[in-house]
């Protein structure tokens, strides 16, 4: 459907719980975190019912995000029934990997289309102090898996930190040498707990620099028009992937995005940013039928806000949720 702009909303991003099994500093805070009580997290039949109302208005892409999606109960089923609700075309799902070793082969066998796993670095102790978790060799068994499996699209997450994993950027990009995915490398927003953590993003004609100088020229593939998403991607000669590059302050691609998102209690947020949308769950839980579930959630898209403001600091819009509680 299209929005007041004309934008041509097709996409959601549907985040099932805002619980992880990591703490990244830039997304989580240490401790403290408070979960929503599980009364409050739509059900997965909650959430098939609006799939069917968002596929009625010409929404074709689900995207599961968390927190981290993997470790709600159910998911690998919950993805075989989102896929067979009519009109959905791809289910793809956004992850941290540490699930992946037991998962990605039956989430492909359910039908899942596409995993973006984020991966900041390879090294232990760097991904121990990114991520407060000791957890890289659950999360390199789960990258194994994942290549083995089959799945037909596979996109790699790295937010470049500046004096932090600079020296990580060429080891992962390599992957896109010998596997046919997507590297991207994403700058840090400041959302949530990225100013907390004390990192300070770099400029992605940073990482590019870093990237041309051991691998050759970067060489234009696909904008973000044509990709309908926030990634530009390049091509490097003898490489069989991709690299992309995810730059939301440096080039804002409002103009062109094609999404809107639900956090796990079943709230329709308009805008990544912005804290504009719908309660859901407060409709479904009032009984609304699907007519009226359905024409809500088309006014409420139409609404979406123009632009993301990070740039505006008087923005009274702002959302206030967290990373982890947006899905991304
Ligand atoms: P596809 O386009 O389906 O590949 O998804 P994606 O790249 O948007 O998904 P992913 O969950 O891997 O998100 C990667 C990064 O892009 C995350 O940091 C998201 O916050 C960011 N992102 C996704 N959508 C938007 C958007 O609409 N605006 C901005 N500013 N950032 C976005
Ligand atoms: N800025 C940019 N990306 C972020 N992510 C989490 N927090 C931020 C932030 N503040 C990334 C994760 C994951 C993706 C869904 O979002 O690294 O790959
Ligand atoms: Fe979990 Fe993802 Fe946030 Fe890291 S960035 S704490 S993996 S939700």
């Amino acid at each position: 459907m299209k929005d007041q702009y004309g934008r041509n909303i097709v996409y959601a991003r549907i985040s099932v719980t805002d619980r992880c099994n990591l703490r990244c500093r830039y997304c989580m805070p240490a401790e403290g975190v408070q979960s929503l009580p599980h009364s409050t997290v739509l059900s997965y039949e909650e959430i098939l019912r609006v799939a069917g109302c968002l596929a009625k208005l010409g929404i074709t892409k689900l995207r599961i995000t968390g927190g981290e999606p993997l470790v709600r109960k159910g998911i690998v089923d919950f993805v075989r029934r989102l896929k067979s609700v009519p009109g959905i075309e791809k289910v793809m799902l956004t992850t941290n990997g540490v699930a992946l070793a037991e998962l990605a082969k039956p989430l492909v066998a359910a039908g899942l289309d596409g995993v973006n796993m984020s991966l900041d670095t390879f090294d232990a102790e760097r991904f121990a102090s990114i991520t407060r978790r000791d957890m890289l060799p659950k999360v390199r068994e789960g990258l194994c898996k994942l290549l083995e499996s089959g799945c037909r699209e596979v996109k790699l997450n790295i937010v470049p930190l500046a004096g932090i994993n600079e020296a990580d950027f060429a080891e992962i990009a390599e992957l896109a040498r010998v596997h046919p995915i997507r590297v991207r490398f994403i700058e840090l927003m400041p959302i949530g707990c990225a100013a907390a953590s004390g990192y300070k993003g770099l400029a992605m004609a940073q990482v590019r620099d870093i990237l041309e100088e051991k691998f050759g020229a970067l060489l234009p593939q696909l904008s973000r028009q044509q990709t309908g998403g926030p990634a530009s991607y390049y091509s490097i000669d003898g490489f069989q992937g991709q690299i992309g590059f995810i730059d939301a302050l440096e080039h804002q691609f409002c103009s062109s995005c094609n999404r809107v998102r639900f956090t796990a209690d079943g709230f329709l947020k308009l805008c990544l940013n912005s804290s504009a949308g719908l309660d859901v769950r407060q409709l479904l839980r009032d009984g609304a039928d699907d007519r009226l579930l359905c024409e809500s959630i088309e006014q409420a898209i139409y609404q979406k806000p123009a632009e993301h403001f990070f740039a505006q600091t008087g923005n009274t819009m702002r959302d206030t949720r967290k990373m982890y509680e947006v899905g991304g």
